[in-house]
């Protein structure tokens, strides 16, 4: 976040109290909520037992909540048994067999209603095919597909028969792809032909094809819906047409019962290494945090339609459109599309259409649309909307505002909610019918969260105007368990700070006199672009990797729309022409990483700033990018002229 963005922030001092209207319609009134802080004030460990049993069917009811003998690997519900696609699908049946589960809406504007007995057959099925094509418990799948509700069945089906599946984001490239399944070595991929979003065909059995090219032995099948119908090479003996295996499987397929600390999934994420980390989380854990968070967050109800804009390949489209909305028998909105095709009211076009009344979405979206005009909003009657959230990256006072205004008409709290796929669901953000919001803040971590912000040396920050490390000093049944395959750096990274039960989360934050927090921003090499985390290393190994390229340092600027743009400094090798080259290098980083992590700007330089003992000076990076003035010590410099030359270079 920019300084200027910091101060706007920290001078905002609007509130907005809970609106009666909605606090009179509320599934959890004020009182509710005060309770919840009460019990889990009173007694952590029990509160979150109290939960599980109230919000989880268990084929095996536990004994022991948490084993924290083996900090940080902490064990929740061990000895207890379920299975989360039953929790999702069969629990509601047969009451709910004619409701609708999920409302899809295609690129294209086709809408398919799918009703929770669809959602259950169509799961079984295909959890059949997994099981007749030799995927058993404990091997991992990966899921290359569109934001369709095949990709809810392909979750729900491998968590059927107890496989651990791996969500890869339809936009990441083949390279991107290619290291997923290796580290995971995955036994099966799930993929599409091709999609269209924005009308534009996006080729996912392509790619798949040539993630496979080289290295992946490990995957035995691949599995291929048909939904753009594209030409595509089907590979004998490995590739089998979706439609095909499910044909003759029975529509009932008994749920394998897992150890509440069985994994559920993998979700690959970026930190300040050049290779993305395997964040796994539990299975009961996992569930009841997207329950409890579902129910407290967004209200969650019978009488709603919930609709989250995000990718089943994000954490978001995760815990809220495969497992919370459905575990909590919600009819939810499911959409393929991009947020301007054909125009930019697609979204409040989407909310009268399908009478959404609560709405999820990123900053960045409302940030793109807000500069488009409130004519588009305009066009169409919101008023079925009761609750909005955002997620993701700070969210500015003024977008904030529009929000409220626009979009919810005065009439709608915002929660403003701070988590991250680490930790499998909100953390802090406001109650609807309880908090008291300020634009910019999240304001307070949710009952059985224990947040905090301390000092380098470990004690409290109490300056409301002072920023500090963002830590949870209790564990929580939905955080992550673990690296996938790394147990050493996952202990490193988040409990390496302080001590092994405090969870490092890598942002900074602030804390005012009430108790609210604010997220300043993450406290590592880690970006955020749109919503979407990338690593600076990342993108630097990407441009390390071609041919021309000696050395890069990547870092962001603030950007009125994405939140953050990525600038790139790089060293050409000798006998390189930069001319024409940096296109090509962007082209070249979304191939090796996928769209997202293009280089906004790339400015080619004869050197970077570094320390003595060859560290680049990132903080200088980042003041060049930002074409600040350099006002830091730079004596400690090996190369102190080269800044005057960066800051001359073209940007390109
Ligand atoms: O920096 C914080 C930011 O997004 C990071 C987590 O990214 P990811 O794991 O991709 O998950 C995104 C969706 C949960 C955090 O470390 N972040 C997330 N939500 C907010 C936020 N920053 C400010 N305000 C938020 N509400």
């Amino acid at each position: 976040m920019a300084d200027s963005q910091i101060d706007s922030v920290l001078k905002e001092s609007r509130s907005f109290p809970p609106p009666q209207a909605f606090i009179d319609n509320a599934n959890y009134k004020p009182a509710d909520i005060e309770q919840l802080y009460t019990s889990a004030a009173e007694d952590h460990t029990g509160f979150w037992a109290a939960q599980a049993r109230r919000h989880l069917y268990w084929h095996q009811s536990f004994s022991s909540v948490l084993n924290d003998s083996n900090a940080p690997f902490f064990r929740w519900f061990e000895d207890g048994e379920l299975n989360a696609s039953f929790n999702c699908l069969d629990r509601h049946l047969p009451e709910r067999a004619d409701q609708t589960a999920i409302i899809f809406e295609g690129d294209d504007g086709e809408v398919e209603n799918v009703t929770f007995q669809q959602l259950y057959e169509r799961t079984c099925r295909f959890a059949n095919a997994l099981r007749s094509n030799g995927i058993e418990k404990g091997d991992r799948v990966v899921i290359y597909l569109p934001n369709i509700p095949q990709a809810v069945v392909a979750m729900l089906g491998c968590a059927r028969i107890g496989a651990i599946h791996s969500v890869v984001f339809g936009g990441f490239s083949a390279v991107a792809l290619r290291n997923r399944i290796q580290d995971a070595e995955a036994k099966a991929v799930i993929t599409a032909d091709g999609n269209y979003r924005g009308g534009k065909l996006v080729q996912l059995k392509q790619t798949t094809d040539k993630a496979l090219e080289e290295g992946c032995d490990c995957v035995e099948t691949v599995f291929v819906y048909r939904r753009a119908g594209n030409d595509i090479k089907m590979t004998p003996d490995r590739d089998i047409d979706w439609a095909q295996a499910v044909a003759d499987q029975p529509a009932e397929c008994p749920p394998v019962n897992v150890e509440s600390e069985h994994p559920l999934f993998i979700l690959y994420t970026s930190g300040s290494t050049g290779r993305p980390k395997g964040i796994y989380h539990s299975t009961g854990g996992y569930l009841l945090g997207a329950i409890c968070t579902c129910r407290w967050t967004f209200d969650l109800g019978d009488q709603d339609i919930f609709w989250c804009t995000a990718d089943v390949g994000w954490v978001t489209g995760h815990t809220y459109i495969a497992y919370g909305p459905t575990a909590c028998g919600v009819t939810q909105v499911m959409f393929e599309g991009v947020p301007t095709y054909p125009e930019p009211d697609r979204l409040w076009a989407m909310v009268k259409r399908h009478g959404v009344s609560v709405f999820y979405t990123a900053p960045t979206a409302i940030r793109a649309l807000m500069r488009q005009g409130d004519q588009y909003p305009q066009r169409h009657d919101l008023t079925s909307l009761r609750l909005l959230g955002t997620v993701g990256e700070p969210i500015n006072p003024e977008a904030w505002m529009w929000y409220y205004q626009v979009i919810g008409g005065e009439r709608c709290p915002i929660v403003d909610t701070w988590w991250q796929t680490e930790t499998g669901g909100h953390m802090i953000t406001a109650l609807p019918s309880y908090t008291e919001t300020h634009p910019g803040s999240v304001s307070k971590p949710l009952p059985g969260i224990a947040a905090d912000i301390l000092d380098e040396s470990g004690q409290r920050v109490e300056d409301a105007h002072a920023g500090g490390y963002l830590v949870i000093r209790k564990p929580w049944p939905f955080m992550l368990r673990g690296i996938w395959g790394d147990p050493e750096r996952y202990q490193e990274t988040y409990f390496g700070m302080f001590d092994a039960l405090t969870y490092v989360a890598g942002d900074s934050a602030q804390r005012d006199h009430e108790g609210n927090y604010r997220i300043l921003g993450r406290t590592d090499d880690v970006l955020n672009v749109s919503g979407h985390r990338l690593g600076t290393m990342e993108v630097e190994s990407a441009l390390v990797a071609h041919q021309a390229v000696s050395e890069a340092a990547v870092v962001g600027r603030p950007h009125d729309i994405k939140g953050e743009a990525i600038v790139a400094f790089v060293i050409l090798k000798a006998g390189a022409q930069a001319d024409g080259l940096a296109d090509e290098l962007r082209s070249w980083v979304a191939e090796q990483l996928g769209s997202i992590a293009k280089p906004e700007e790339i400015r080619f330089t004869d050197g970077l700033p570094k320390t003595r003992s060859g560290k680049i000076m990132r903080r200088l990076v980042r003041s060049v990018a930002r074409n600040e003035e350099i006002t830091q010590d730079t004596s400690t410099l090996e190369n102190p002229q080269i800044i005057e030359q960066m800051q001359a270079e073209e940007v390109r």
